[in-house]
């Protein structure tokens, strides 16, 4: 009889692939993929932490298989991913939820089977977290979950403490596969038909710094040269990094897409002081322009937290003028969440609740009012997609241009993981209504 897993994930696309590698790992050992977790035999949870609410949504989750758990008495538990890897917080999860039957570090990934063969083993749980700074683990296939698009990790970890980040905490010291791995996995990846691949890291621009390995935009360009028509992305940057050679690389290599996202996180110089962020608002400004300079329509994305220690009304009227500055495409935006351990957890000047809401409102609609006005443009305009999926709600193909915009258009056949061609018809809020045309 067939065995299912189930794996639920929460926050970034980093949690997304390493799920496809906990996938991977699963179905080797004979386990197959189901969609509701209430048929699995083994549950897995692959969790985050890098806001309160993302930690608190994966407890409330686990916390609700008391009952399943309880009338399936042989379905494992299993609990991973950035949460298991804070001080304490294994032992909480255990003490909190103690049918949970696996508890693995970011750093245990690779050793699941082997856990999951010691708690068939042993009647207690098994708990798994390495504090180490992280190892690389080459070799795993992971089961993909995002076709046309793959993801491929170039580094792990990150050096950079930002004050408000647990990240360097729970994922240890930033290291880069080797460019040669990445390059072959890339080429396989383009033979087996995927069409966009997005290469992963905290920190992308600072790829195999200090070693001989090549630098970012020497392997972007590398794979840039790989046979075939595919689209080429990455993230993400940090400003202090992102240098005129990469500006360049992508504009002389039309695989690359003209999409770069460049978190800013604020437009406080004394506030980017306080994150340890190494750069000021002219800087990134700065940098924005040099982009642009090379790669003129470049649509540059970015992250915004609201929020922060001490951040006053100033301060927060200078994201905003940035904001408006730059012009962005797009942007995600918090509010900012302290987290235990980090420098900024110790700061005084926390800032009360009402008034994060009240600006991350303001915020958010004047992000919103960009990218309206911008995806306006595209109306009369055609474009090329990479049709990524059937939307059942609004029966239409959908897919994204180079820029990252949505577009959505009809068609009687298949036409997933098809670069297509796109007239737009109306745009609607952040999406692009069309039709298929031969243009
Ligand atoms: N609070 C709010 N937002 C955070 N981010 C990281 N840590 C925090 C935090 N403690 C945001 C940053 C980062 C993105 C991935 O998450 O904007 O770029
Ligand atoms: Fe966190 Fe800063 Fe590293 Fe990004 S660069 S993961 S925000 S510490």
């Amino acid at each position: 009889m067939s065995k299912y897993f189930h794996i639920t994930t929460y926050g970034c696309q980093m949690n997304v692939h390493e799920s496809e590698k906990i996938a991977g790992i699963l179905s080797r050992m004979g386990y197959k993929a189901c969609d509701n977790i209430e048929d699995s035999d083994i549950a897995v949870f692959n969790t985050c932490c890098i806001r309160e609410n993302a930690e608190n949504h994966a407890f409330g989750n686990i916390g609700m298989l008391k009952k399943l758990k309880a009338n399936k008495r042989d379905m494992l538990i299993a609990v991973g991913g950035c949460l298991t890897q804070q001080i304490g917080k294994a032992d909480t999860l255990h003490d909190k939820y103690p049918y949970v039957d696996i508890i693995f570090g970011t750093h245990n990934l690779n050793e699941l089977e082997e856990l999951i063969n010691k708690k068939r083993r042993q009647k207690k749980a098994v708990i798994e977290i390495e504090d180490s700074e992280g190892g690389i683990c080459e070799g795993e296939k992971p089961l993909r979950t995002s076709y046309p698009n793959a993801w491929i990790n170039i580094t792990y970890g990150c050096n950079n403490f930002c004050s408000y980040c647990i990240v360097p905490y729970v994922r240890g010291r930033e290291r880069s596969r080797r460019s040669e791995d990445i390059i072959k996995e890339a080429e396989e990846l383009i033979a087996q038909g995927y069409k966009e691949l997005t290469l992963l890291g905290q920190n992308v621009n600072s790829y195999a710094n200090g070693t001989d390995d090549l630098s970012f935009p020497e392997l972007l360009k590398k794979i840039a040269d790989i046979e075939g028509k595919f689209r080429l992305r990455f993230m993400t940057s940090h400003p202090k990094d992102f240098s005129e050679e990469l500006a360049r690389v992508i504009a002389e290599n039309p695989k690359i897409c003209r999409a770069v996202h460049l978190p800013v996180q604020s437009g406080s110089d004394s506030v980017l002081k306080a994150m340890n962020r190494k750069y000021t608002a002219a800087d990134y400004i700065k940098k924005i322009e040099i982009l642009k300079k090379y790669v003129p329509d470049c649509a540059v994305t970015t992250d915004l937290i609201v929020g922060f220690p001490n951040e006053s009304e100033e301060d927060f009227k200078a994201t905003l003028s940035l904001v408006k500055q730059v012009g962005f495409a797009s942007a995600f935006t918090f509010v900012y969440s302290k987290r235990e351990g980090t420098v900024a957890a110790k700061m005084d000047g926390q800032i009360p609740e009402e008034v994060s809401k009240r600006r991350i409102m303001e915020l958010i609609k004047l992000v919103n009012a960009q990218t309206r006005e911008q995806t306006s443009h595209y109306v009369g305009k055609t474009i090329e997609i990479l049709c990524e999926d059937y939307d059942e709600k609004r029966g239409k193909y959908l897919g994204r241009d180079e820029y990252g915009r949505m577009a959505y258009f009809s068609s009687g056949e298949n036409k997933k993981g098809e670069f297509v061609r796109v007239k737009v018809g109306s745009a609607n809020g952040m999406s692009l209504y069309g039709e298929l045309t031969e243009e």
